[in-house]
């Protein structure tokens, strides 16, 4: 069993970037959780980050070829505006979690959209880094 935990552009920068949205947590601090706890439950976990929207699609087209169960995934601001994104993701027959830090729904209109949302099976918004764990989760127990 194996979970992609794929991270969009500027995601990289969490722990300094705008701390009052996005949290005091590192990427590095919110992977090593989600490894930790995969492993523990007896699963494959490879986290990824990037700020190219063509690797990011790179991944999740790999994911679809190599056994890959579900995808945990923060499209970050290509939620917004990427239909190739919901293209790849719609080549995919695992499951598909969305997640954002933030609420979304709270923010600017124009982040209340997402095109990965067609496709996801779930979607977790404004619990920080706790709405990866749940995502996690949830996709061990199914
Ligand atoms: C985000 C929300 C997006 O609107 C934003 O562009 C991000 C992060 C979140 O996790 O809250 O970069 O996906």
């Amino acid at each position: 069993n194996k979970v992609l935990v794929l991270h969009g552009p500027n995601l990289n920068l969490l722990g300094t970037r705008q701390p009052e949205i996005y949290g005091q947590e590192t990427l590095a601090d919110i992977d090593d959780t989600l490894r930790a706890r995969a492993h523990s439950g007896g699963w494959e976990i490879v986290c990824r980050q990037s700020n190219h929207e063509g690797e990011l699609i790179d991944a999740i087209q790999a994911a679809r070829l190599d056994g890959t169960a579900a995808i945990i995934i923060n499209p970050a601001a290509y939620t917004h505006t990427s239909v190739a994104i919901l293209d790849a993701l719609n080549a995919f027959e695992g499951r598909v979690i969305e997640v954002h830090l933030s609420n979304v729904h709270q923010r600017e209109a124009f982040r209340h959209h997402s095109y990965v949302s067609l496709r996801a099976d779930g979607v977790i918004a404004g619990l920080g880094s706790q709405g990866y764990r749940a995502a996690l989760t949830a996709v061990m127990e199914a």
